[in-house]
Order: structure tokens, then sequence, then C-alpha cells
């Protein structure tokens, strides 16, 4: 008989048919005359149970000496049938026949026992923690919303764009770049003086990893008329908080003919179509995420689906923030880049939700945004979400040449290197906006997880590149 997941097995009726279980054993309860058996293959949340009645004449010693040594953790096959289940909170069970192990998990060592596990040791052994409850949850929620983000601009006329990974530019201008390089640095550490020669380096000048695929995305944009990217992204933050990571997945619509209302409206329809995704279909998950990890994120989820977001001028939250200025720690002035303690006053305290602020000043965004007539703020929008703070940054473009390129000079940027994105502006210059959402805070959103590395498989930051 073909195999089935265990996702598959619990939606078939429960009427004595033959079926194979494969999985991991997650615990083994014995009593007198009964051994049950939950099985775990990760294809949902729920284990299925296997139940082993002793009593039965016709045991084969095979399975009967694979049960007594079976153990938490062991790769095994079970065959039985398929029936209702007299325990509550399961439809159905396994009445057992056979088993087999397919692989050991000697007790003394598995370091993954029936006991909770803190989050703090799970990540030393993120090669196991997948088989824990709260890492398979995360895990397959992380795997819906990356389908739904597809589906979501598929249904658009979004085209999937894939922009490079490694880069010779900047594109935020922040400088936070992982250099790639093949020069032997321990030769040139150990020789004198003298500036690095970066014709002898592979690309024949300096590369990094990218921190964004916008502006690339821009130029198909200006072409595709609607794009988007979802890829690795790299930032060499040394900040080490529960929001930033190394190494993080970015999701970058870009939309030509395009204003800032356009933006903030896709923003929003996005955020909610994701919401609505995973309710829908990860609801076990969910249900996991709002008893163990966050009381009330269901209902959140809930809320946001069903809200709209609301929108302030940067300008006028600075005068909000300025009123409660005795709540921060940082004291909020016009001209500050707002502080994550801020952000969460903002759309906790102010906005009681999703929160989008506009018009920030331009001393404290990226070179690209679209300048305001006021020489001060410029066309950019950052969503704010309880909790986190901002799960998305965008802005409306400057498609202005002329405008661009001063700003590029007092920002001291080497126009000569970025000449093909001044060619956009050059040549059919469009209104264009556009944004970044990132993956992980995404999927912190929505299952509740307090720290950004236990939403990725095996998460980079300062000093940890482990596995
Ligand atoms: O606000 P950011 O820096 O915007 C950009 O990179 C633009 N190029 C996006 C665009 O307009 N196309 O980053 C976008 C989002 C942030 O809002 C945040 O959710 C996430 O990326 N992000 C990070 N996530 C995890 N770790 C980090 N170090 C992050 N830095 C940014
Ligand atoms: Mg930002």
């Amino acid at each position: 008989m073909a195999f089935l997941l265990i996702k598959e097995l619990l939606s078939l009726p429960a009427d004595s048919r033959e079926v194979r279980v494969r999985g991991w054993v997650r615990t083994k309860r014995e009593m007198k005359n009964l051994v049950f058996v939950a099985m775990n293959d990760g294809s949902c949340f729920a284990d299925i149970q296997c139940t082993f009645d002793r009593t039965r004449e016709d045991w084969d010693g095979g399975t009967e000496t694979a049960l007594a040594s079976l153990s938490t953790g062991a790769a095994a096959e079970i065959g039985g049938r398929l029936v209702p289940s007299p325990a509550s909170g399961q439809a159905a069970e396994v009445a057992a026949e056979t088993l087999s192990i397919i692989g050991e998990a000697p007790p003394e060592t598995y370091p993954l026992q029936k006991k909770r596990h803190s989050l703090e040791f799970l990540r030393e052994i993120a090669h196991l923690r997948a088989r824990t409850n709260t890492f398979g949850a995360v895990s397959r929620v992380r795997n819906r919303m990356a389908f739904a983000i597809h589906e979501f601009f598929q249904s658009r006329g979004f085209q999937y764009v894939h922009t490079p990974i490694i880069t010779t530019q900047d594109a935020e201008g922040a400088g936070a770049l992982f250099q790639v390089t093949t020069l032997d640095l321990n030769a040139l550490a150990s020789r004198k003086g003298g500036p690095v020669d970066y014709v002898q380096d592979f690309f024949g000048k300096p590369a990094f990893l990218t921190v964004s695929g916008q502006l690339e995305a821009e130029t198909y944009a200006a072409a595709l008329s609607r794009v988007y990217t979802f890829g690795p992204t790299f930032r060499a933050e040394n900040s080490n908080t529960t929001r930033h990571l190394a190494e993080f997945w970015m999701i970058e619509p870009e939309m030509a003919f395009a204003r800032l209302p356009d933006n903030m409206a896709l923003a929003e329809d996005f955020l909610k179509s994701l919401c609505i995704a995973v309710l829908k279909d990860c609801a076990d998950d969910l249900a996991f995420f709002d008893a163990r990890i966050e009381k009330g994120v269901v209902k959140t989820l809930r809320s946001i689906a069903e809200s709209s977001f609301a929108h302030i001028t940067y300008t006028d939250a600075v005068k909000e923030l300025e009123k409660n200025a005795a709540a921060f720690a940082f004291k909020p002035f016009w001209g500050c880049d707002l502080q994550s303690e801020h952000e969460k006053f903002l759309t906790e305290k102010i906005a009681g939700g999703p929160v989008i602020v506009t018009d920030y000043p331009r001393e404290i965004k990226a070179f690209y945004m679209k300048q305001n007539d006021d020489g001060k703020t410029v066309r950019a929008m950052d969503v704010l979400v309880p909790r986190l703070g901002e799960i998305i940054g965008g802005s409306e473009r400057e498609e202005n040449q002329e405008r661009l390129e001063r700003r590029m000079t007092e920002l001291g940027m080497d126009k000569a290197a970025y000449a093909w994105y001044l060619d956009l502006r050059r040549y059919g210059t469009i209104p264009h906006s556009g944004f970044g959402l990132g993956f992980e805070r995404l999927i912190q959103y929505v299952t509740g997880m307090a720290n950004i590395r236990d939403v990725i498989p095996y998460p980079r930051a300062a000093g940890q590149a482990e596995f």
C-alpha cells in the first residue's frame, strides 16, 4: 500500500482500513495491556496515536521486541487499521499490528526527551528542533506564508524577478555590508602597507552580499510594470536584538505608475491577505501558538484581517511621542530615527493596531526616496505593528533625474557607479513605488514568537553561524 503522510491518514474515514504510519516517536506510554505510541511526521501539528493491544494472541516476535526497545525520537513504521478513537481530541487512531524500528534514538543521549525544553536550549540543537511542536509549527507557518506571498502577487499581476545576491552597490546607503572576496586575507595581512588592489579580486572591484534587491527590482518594474522579489538579504548590523538577523528573507514589490497612497494600500491588502491565509490553513498550528506562545495571537490576526490600518505622518507621530516623552529612554524629537520603543508606543498606545507612518525626514531615509516639496521630508512609509514595531519599510521613488542626482551628490555618493540606476530616470521615467517586508518579522508577527532567531531554521547573527 502506498505510504501516506499522517496529515493524509487523519483525513481518511476511520473504517478499519489498513494503514501504515512512518515517522518519529513522540511518546510511548505503557499501560498493563496497552501501549500507546504517538507518532509524528511533521506533515501536520497532530500526532497519530498507535495503540498496541498486548492481549492479542497474534503478535509476531519481532514486533514485541521492537515495542520493548522503542523510544522517543526513534524512526519507525507501524502497520495496522485506522479505527475511531475512544480518546478525546482525536477522531481516529491506529489499532497497531506491526512495528519495525527504522532508526533508533538511544534514550541515554537523545536530547529531546518528553519534558519541555527552553527555546535557548533548542537553539543550540537547531538541527533537531524541527522535531518539536513549536518548531514544527513555525516551519509549517513559514511554508504557508511563503506560498501565500506568491499567491498574493501572482493573482495581482506582479511578476517574480530574481535580483542578484552578489552586488557592487550599497542599495540602502546604510553601509552594513558583508564583503565578498577571493583575495587571501592572511596574505594581505602579512604584507606591508598600501591599499588593496581590487583588480586582483574576483570581480575586479569590491563586491558585497546584497542588503536589498530594490534597485534592480526598480529596473524590472520600469519594464514589466509590477514585479516582486523574494530572496535572502544580508546585513552586517551588529545589533543583538530580537528583531534583527544578519541573514534574513525579504519580499520587495515594486510598482510602476504608482504613488505613495497606492503603495500604502498594497501593503495593507498584502498583510491582510497573509493573515487570512494563515488563519484558514494553519488553524492547528495557530491554536498551539495561542495556547503556549502568545495568548491572543489568533484574535489579533482576525482583527487585522477586518480592521483598516491607521495613517499618521512622521511629524504628527513625533508630536504624539513628545507629549509622552516621559515614557521613553530615548527622548523623541523631530529628526530622530524612531526607536523601537517609539514604534511600539505609536502602534500599541496611539493607533491600537497597525499604523502606517509616512513622510519621514529625508536625513534618516535612503537616497532614492521621493522628495516632498517642503525640502525636508520624503515620501517614505513604514508599517508598524504591535509587539514588533517596523515590519515593512518602503517609499515612492524619486523619478526626477535632476533631484535624484542632487541628492546623491549631497550624500557624497559615486554617481558613476549608479549610472544604470540613473538611466531609469533618463529613459522613460515613471512614478513608481515599492516596499520591503521582512519575512522573519512577518513570521514572528503571525506566530507570536518573541525572538527572530526562532522563526528561521538556522539563524545568523553577530558571532553566530552554526550549522
Ligand atoms: O526598511 P528596510 O531597510 O527597507 C529596504 O531595504 C527597502 N529597500 C525596501 C524597499 O523599499 N524595497 O527593510 C525592509 C524590511 C524592514 O521593515 C524589516 O521588516 C526587515 O526588512 N528587516 C530586517 N529583518 C530582519 N533582520 C534585519 N536585520 C532586518 N533589517 C530589515
Ligand atoms: Mg526600514
